[in-house]
């Protein structure tokens, strides 16, 4: 089992999730944060920490894809440990649907 960032992380990206995970498993791209779900040691506690519910346990329906979505930009993203400002938009982007198609891309995050 592993917790993954689905698509309501995209745009807003708030960050408090890193401050409380205890083995440093979030990577950074340009738009969100994914979990790498092979480093992730399931303790739930990143999860009520997200202020867009951003954050899901891959035991809800229709999390594989995310899982596998998770997987691929964790290899290519630095790690992110430390809390930084959210992007500017994520209050009026929070709960926006389509924001995987608006919004992402596989640009890297500066980490950190
Ligand atoms: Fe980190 Fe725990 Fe969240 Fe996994 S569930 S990403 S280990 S805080
Ligand atoms: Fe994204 Fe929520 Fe973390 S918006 S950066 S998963 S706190």
């Amino acid at each position: 089992m592993t917790y993954v960032v689905t698509d309501n992380c995209i745009a807003c990206k708030y960050t408090d999730c890193v401050e409380v995970c205890p083995v440093d498993c979030f990577y950074e791209g340009e738009t969100m944060l994914v979990i790498h779900p092979d480093e992730c040691i399931d303790c739930g506690v990143c999860e009520p920490e997200c202020p867009p519910d951003a954050i899901s346990p891959d035991t809800e329906p229709d999390m594989d894809k995310w899982v596998e979505f998770n997987r691929k930009y964790s290899i290519m993203w630095p790690v992110i440990i430390t809390k930084k400002d959210a992007l500017p938009d994520a209050d009026a982007r929070d709960g926006e649907t389509g924001k995987l198609e608006s919004y992402f891309n596989e640009n890297a995050g500066a980490g950190g």
